[in-house]
Formats: C-alpha cells, sequence, structure tokens
C-alpha cells in the first residue's frame, strides 16, 4: 500500500503536549539530587489515527524514554499526554488499565524481552491473561490466531524462543503487543537488532498488519534509511528535543536542519548517485544530555554554528506544509547562507 491511498483520519489518536521526562542526577555521600537529566525536554507532537510518525536520533537522543511517557511506563517530569482527547497523564493505574490494552510496545530486544521458560503460546497469550476475562479456550484460539497472522506456523505454539531466529522471536513479540487489538503502537527499534535482510521482512509484515488492523505507529530507529519505507512522517531528536519534522518525502527531497542533513549523507544507499562531492559530516559524539550545550544543544557539531546560537535555543518553527524546523538559519534573521540541500554553500562550509 503506498502513503497515497493509506487510510489515515485527520483527528489525532495521540496528542502529546510539551513532554519532560527528568532524571535526577544523585551525587556526594548523601546521595543529594545535584542535578538533571533532561532525556525528553519539551516535546510536542500529534498522530492521526492509522498514521507512522518516525522518530529518529542517534542512541541517547531520547526516543525510547519518549515512547516509555507516551505510553505510561514511566511518569512524565512535565507536560500531558491526550488519547483521542482523554488525557491519561496522571491516570492511576486502574483507571489506565482500559486504554493499556489499546496502546502497546514492540521493544528492540525481542529475546531479552521473552520470558524464555514461557512457550511461544504461554507468551503470546499472557497480555490476555491479564487484561481481558476470556475463557482459556477462548485465549488459546486467540493465541493461534495471532501467531498465524504474523507469518508463524500454529504448530510452532509448543516451542521456546530459544528455538527460533532473531526474526521469528521479533515476530512472537509483534503477536503478543497485537492480542488485545490495541489501536496504537510504539515500535522501539524493532528491527535493529536484525540482519538487514530480515529486517525488510519484519517492516513489511508491519506494513500489512497496520493496515489489516487499522493500527496507528510511533516508530523508533536510530537510522533515517529504516523509517522511510514505513513512516508517513518524520521527526528528528537530539538530545531530547524535537529538531525537525516533516512529511517523510519532504524530510528526504528537502531536509532542513543540518542535523538532518547529516543523518541523511551518512546513508551510503542514499549518497550512490554523488561521486566526489563533499556532503555534511557528524564530527564526534553526541553531548550528555546532563551537561547539554547551551543555545542551541546542535551548536558543538554543526558547521552553521554562530554566535546566537551559543546564547538562545531555536524553537520549531513552520518551514512548509507540515514542516517545522528548529534553527536560527532558518527564521532569515541571521547574516549566515541558509543550508538547504540543493544549496552549495553547505558542502563549501563542511569541506573547510
Ligand atoms: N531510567 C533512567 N535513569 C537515568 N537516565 C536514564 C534512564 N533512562 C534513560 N536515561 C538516559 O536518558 C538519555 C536518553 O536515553 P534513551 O531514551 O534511552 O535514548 P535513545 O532511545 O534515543 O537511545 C540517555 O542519556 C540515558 O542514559
Ligand atoms: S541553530 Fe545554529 S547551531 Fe543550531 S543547527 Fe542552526 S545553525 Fe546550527
Ligand atoms: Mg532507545
Amino acid at each position: 500500500m503506498t502513503k497515497q491511498n493509506k487510510n489515515i483520519a485527520d483527528s489525532p489518536i495521540l496528542n502529546v503536549r510539551n513532554i519532560k521526562k527528568y532524571f535526577p542526577i544523585k551525587g556526594g555521600v548523601f546521595k543529594r539530587t545535584i542535578g538533571h537529566l533532561k532525556a525528553v525536554d519539551d516535546i510536542s507532537l500529534s498522530i492521526n489515527k492509522g498514521e507512522t510518525l518516525g522518530i529518529v536520533g542517534e542512541s541517547g537522543s531520547g526516543k525510547s524514554t519518549l515512547g516509555r511517557v507516551i505510553l505510561k511506563l514511566i511518569d512524565a517530569t512535565e507536560g500531558s499526554i491526550l488519547y483521542k482527547d482523554t488525557n491519561i497523564t496522571s491516570m492511576k493505574r486502574n483507571q489506565f488499565r482500559p486504554y493499556r490494552r489499546n496502546m502497546q510496545m514492540v521493544f528492540q530486544d525481542p529475546f531479552g524481552s521473552l520470558n524464555s521458560k514461557m512457550s511461544v503460546a504461554e507468551l503470546v497469550e499472557e497480555p490476555l491473561l491479564v487484561q481481558t476475562s476470556l475463557s482459556k479456550k477462548e485465549r488459546q484460539e486467540k493465541a493461534i490466531e495471532f501467531i498465524e497472522k504474523v507469518g508463524l506456523r500454529a504448530e510452532d505454539r509448543l516451542k521456546y524462543p530459544h528455538e527460533f531466529s532473531g526474526g521469528q522471536r521479533q515476530r512472537i513479540s509483534i503477536a503478543r503487543a497485537l492480542i488485545t487489538n490495541p489501536e496504537f503502537i510504539v515500535c522501539d527499534e524493532p528491527v535493529s537488532a536484525l540482519d538487514i535482510s530480515i529486517q525488510a521482512q519484519v517492516l513489511n509484515l508491519m506494513k500489512d498488519l497496520q493496515e489489516e488492523l487499522g493500527l496507528t505507529y510511533l516508530f523508533i530507529a536510530h537510522d533515517l534509511s529504516v523509517v522511510k519505507h514505513i513512516s508517513d512522517r518524520v521527526a528528528v531528536m537530539y538530545l531530547g528535543k524535537i529538531v525537525e519534522i516533516a512529511p517523510t518525502s519532504t524530510l528526504f527531497k528537502e531536509p532542513a536542519h543540518p542535523y538532518t542533513q547529516a543523518l541523511l549523507a551518512s546513508i551510503p544507499t542514499l549518497n550512490k548517485k554523488k561521486t566526489d562531492e563533499p556532503t555534511v559530516k557528524l564530527k564526534g559524539d553526541i553531548p550528555s544530555p546532563a551537561n547539554p550545550p547551551s543555545g542551541c544543544a546542535f551548536r558543538t557539531r554543526c558547521p552553521f554554528a554562530h554566535e546566537r546560537c551559543e546564547k538562545e535555543t531555536p524553537v520549531l518553527a513552520t518551514q512548509g506544509v507540515q514542516h517545522e524546523v528548529a534553527c536560527h538559519l532558518l527564521d532569515g534573521q541571521d547574516d549566515v547562507p541558509i543550508a538547504t540541500k540543493s544549496d552549495p554553500t553547505l558542502k563549501k562550509i563542511s569541506k573547510a
């Protein structure tokens, strides 16, 4: 199914407003709180029913924390999460139970998230035992239905996780996440641990299941090439903030933030056509979110950093249709050349 004919509703299923997640940093002999690690720092986004929003960024940028806060696996420090217009942010466990069925997660490491002592049937049935009042027979029938839906055989239900390949184990995790008929799934790097050839199979399965079951995905990956084929829109995260968000085709054709441009330049398959042209390269490692640079957090690695970037934190501003970017270069106030993919200035600067 192409993105153009995909059935995406106009109303948001999820609306996240100004979410922050700060982890306390303890120090000294009394283990007092001496600071905060800002894993997620003021993120707002919304996802429409049937849509896939990709979230990309290097390791440590706060992607998993954002996913866990949205699913209420950990509490937000500030901000609100609206699920179909209901504010679920401060709901207690009992109040949240009916929503839990609708909001599930697929993890990166299927081996770590699957209890090795449980058979496939037990693993896939378990969410029904915890979250529904179905009879044993009904649970068993539903488990077989979902084991087959994810491309495994009914007889595989008697086997244990170690008897499967990585891709098959991820299929078991997907069956577990889907068996309660959820509407919204956070997929946290679901194919990152798999071989490239297997990645495509699992991504295709997830796309097919999305179409069949009308699912909405928040799809997390550290690699833009993985989100490209499954996402309708992509948000790029850097040190706890979204620095650019756009429809997937816009982000790949007209990346506007220097960080997005550098991430794109690092994908070898996308650069095949370019011969010896220099591209934006990411220098050094991502700084610690416990001690982020002042102003624009990307300034220590940005070829365009100028005086204002040290003092002022850029905020997301509209750049085009559904396209928002947080960079001082783009508001026209600074006498610095605008960085666009087609602008050779970018290449000259990065070459210097
Ligand atoms: N429970 C926690 N306690 C303290 N720091 C944490 C915790 N979970 C994540 N972090 C920190 O938050 C930052 C973002 O982590 P994470 O959300 O896992 O990033 P990503 O998924 O993008 O790799 C990292 O610096 C990580 O060490
Ligand atoms: S605000 Fe400054 S440092 Fe940040 S991305 Fe833009 S030019 Fe680079
Ligand atoms: Mg992560």
